[in-house]
């Protein structure tokens, strides 16, 4: 994939607690939210939205839940007038690519969401999205592997050089998040879960805890 910017990590919530605290470890590049997630949240949409936009400054994804483009197209037209940086979220349908091809037409940038196979992230890509979210997670559950999909999506891409960013979905653990890095996907959306066991270590906390007590032990004698 060539040199470029380094993998992009965004949080898989709509919590905003769990936004703002990556935010301030300084790692976060964007958010990911669907309708399960809002309404896990029992908050008003666009209110939830403005709010995530005004907390990360990168890439929000906000869902469409209409399923014909018309429809589709409204809810993302309206979205993007929550924030800038508001990305409109539409599903691998027929109906969710023309609506993808008719906001990427107009400047906005669509996920393309609910991808499974090489031939639907070629087809989000052509469509025009701005990034294809490959559901890696729950093809591991459905006895496939996910991470193989990723590969090939990235390889894909590259072949042709397209702009298309390959957003690893639905990850469940750290190794989820290794294997996309190393496969070169652009972007690895995260449970917050998954965020915290990423830094930690046992051995950090062991070694750190071994600092500290030298330290208290050992800080008062005299030095030559
Ligand atoms: O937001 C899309 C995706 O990341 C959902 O993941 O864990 O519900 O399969 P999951």
């Amino acid at each position: 994939m060539g040199l470029r910017e380094t993998m992009k990590i965004f949080l898989d919530t709509a919590n905003v607690e769990q936004i703002r605290k990556a935010v301030e470890w300084g790692i976060l590049d964007g958010v990911t939210t669907n309708p399960t997630l809002i309404a896990k949240e029992g908050r008003d949409f666009r209110q939830v939205i403005q709010e995530i936009c005004s907390i990360c400054k990168g890439d929000i994804s906000a869902e469409v839940v209409s399923t014909d483009a018309a429809g589709m197209i409204k809810e993302g037209l309206e979205y993007s007038k929550y924030a800038k940086n508001v990305v409109i979220k539409c599903p691998m349908t027929a109906e969710g690519l023309k609506a993808t091809k008719a906001l990427a037409d107009k400047g906005i940038k669509v996920n393309v969401t609910l991808v499974f196979s090489a031939n639907q992230a070629l087809l989000a890509a052509k469509a025009g999205a701005t990034y294809v979210s490959p559901f890696v997670g729950r093809l591991d559950d459905a006895g496939q592997d996910g991470m193989e999909l990723v590969g090939e999506i990235c390889q894909i891409f590259r072949n042709y050089g397209f702009k298309t960013q390959v957003l690893a979905a639905s990850i469940r653990h750290p190794m989820h998040v290794v294997q996309a890095a190393k496969l070169g996907a652009h972007v690895a959306t995260l449970p917050f879960e998954v965020l915290e066991k990423m830094l930690r270590h046992p051995l950090t906390d062991k070694g750190l805890k071994a600092f500290l007590d030298d330290w208290e032990k050992f800080k008062h004698l005299p030095r030559k």
